[in-house]
């Protein structure tokens, strides 16, 4: 299985066919639709008063989501129009993720040709809004042609699609976290709302550490209200997904020491195996973060590792914190971190990981 923090750059197609279809408000889709039953290729309507959105990734694994319990599944390229269909029969949002690339943000015609091209692709693929997934480093300067392009996207969106939903992804923290001096308050104020990627929150000083420390994820939300974004515009989405570290040395309060850039990141199911056959310590659990861990050895290098990750329990607690602030809703990158295979253990632990996201989120 492969995934990656989410970042994936649509290319900016330049060449427009023409925007005739929307011709008096009305959208002539031009694509036919995969659906057996019409109608559910019509946009979802309806306005959830709290949001569950779960990413997904490819394969066939989306079988398994518990559409009874979730608003809105964000999808990237190549995604199965099936499950377009079955999101509609539950009343679920598909929406498509992307972004351009800087060279396109800076030249406005390029951005314009790419909004349209966006919104083509959205309404042809039958989805019902878009995630911009631009996670680049900008300076405060430059923080304005982001903001313009969050609008341009959002208003080309309202005009094609009313009911669709624009959202943008953001770093852990508002503060100028990786970079990304973006102008949050001004955006807040374009799109439905802000996700905020509560993870990769490592500090690089070459210690092993929880993804998404509980404290650090609850300082990080609070960046983003005191940076005027009211609390209704944010979503948290937490990881399905913990870094693995290779330890160069393991002290003895079981601190491991790891080389910048050896870490890999795993699945939610593939850590649970490794939990399962391989641990040396067995399930640990870390006061200051909130997050559980493990050590292991390689058996092919001997070589100890470090696990950290977050399970039903270190989970609940963040969606707690989120519900506790009043959050818009809550999101987990990504649903196909889990085992959805038919073993009995696997089955109660995708239970478990399903019940605490959607749980605390009745709407
Ligand atoms: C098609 O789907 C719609 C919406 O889910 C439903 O109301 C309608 O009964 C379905 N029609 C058929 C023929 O199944
Ligand atoms: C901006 O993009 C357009 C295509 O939309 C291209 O023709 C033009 O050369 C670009 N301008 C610059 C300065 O790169
Ligand atoms: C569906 O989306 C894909 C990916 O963005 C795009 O390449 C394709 O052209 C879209 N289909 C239609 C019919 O617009
Ligand atoms: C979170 O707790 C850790 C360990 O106690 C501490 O080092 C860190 O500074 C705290 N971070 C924040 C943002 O409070
Ligand atoms: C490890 O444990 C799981 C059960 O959690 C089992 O299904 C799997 O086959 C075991 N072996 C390996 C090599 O992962
Ligand atoms: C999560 O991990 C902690 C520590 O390893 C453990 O105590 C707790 O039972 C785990 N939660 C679940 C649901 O397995
Ligand atoms: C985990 O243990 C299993 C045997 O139970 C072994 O086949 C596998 O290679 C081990 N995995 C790692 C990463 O060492
Ligand atoms: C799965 O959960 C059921 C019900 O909670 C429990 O009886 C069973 O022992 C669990 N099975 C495994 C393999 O953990
Ligand atoms: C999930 O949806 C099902 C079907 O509507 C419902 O019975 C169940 O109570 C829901 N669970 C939660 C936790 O919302």
């Amino acid at each position: 299985m492969t995934f990656l923090v989410p970042r994936m750059l649509v290319v900016c197609v330049f060449s427009v066919t023409g925007l005739a279809w929307f011709a008096h408000g009305m959208v002539f889709n031009p694509a036919p639709c995969p659906c057996s039953n019409h109608t559910l290729c019509d946009p979802i309507r309806t306005t959830a008063k709290k949001e569950v959105v779960a990413f997904s990734g490819s394969g066939a694994d989306w079988r398994h989501y518990f559409w009874d319990n979730i608003t809105a599944v964000i999808v990237g390229d190549g995604f199965d129009p099936q499950m377009m269909c079955h999101a509609h029969s539950k009343g679920v949002r598909i929406v498509m993720r992307g972004a351009c690339s800087l060279e396109t943000l800076f030249n406005e015609s390029a951005r314009t040709a790419w909004a349209e091209q966006t919104v083509q692709s959205a309404v042809g693929n039958f989805t019902d809004g878009f995630n911009i997934d631009f996670e680049q480093p900008l300076q405060k300067s430059q923080a304005h042609y982001l903001t313009d392009m969050v609008r341009q996207i959002k208003d080309a969106f309202k005009k094609a699609l009313p009911y669709a939903q624009v959202t943008l992804d953001s770093p852990y923290s508002a503060e100028c976290t990786f970079g990304r001096c973006y102008d949050y308050r001004a955006i807040g104020e374009i799109v439905d709302y802000i996700m905020i990627m509560a993870y990769d929150e490592l500090v690089v000083d070459g210690r092993a550490m929880a993804n998404a420390p509980l404290n650090k994820t609850t300082k990080g939300v609070d960046d983003f209200i005191k940076a005027d974004v009211p609390s209704s515009k944010l979503v948290l989405i937490v990881p399905w997904y913990g870094y693995d570290f290779p330890c160069s040395m393991l002290t003895e309060s079981d601190v491991c020491l790891y080389k910048l850039s050896t870490q890999r990141q795993s699945a939610f199911g593939d850590i649970m195996k490794l939990l399962d056959n391989n641990s040396t310590t067995g399930r640990k659990w870390s006061e200051a973060d909130q997050s559980p861990y493990f050590d292991y050895k390689d058996t092919e290098t001997g070589q100890t590792h470090q696990v950290w990750y977050d399970n039903a329990t270190s989970l609940a607690l963040r969606f707690e914190m989120a519900k506790e602030k009043q959050l818009h809703g809550v999101s987990v990158f990504q649903a196909d971190c889990l085992d959805y295979s038919t073993h009995q253990k696997a089955v109660n632990e995708t239970n478990e990981m399903w019940d605490a996201f959607i749980g605390e989120w009745l709407f």
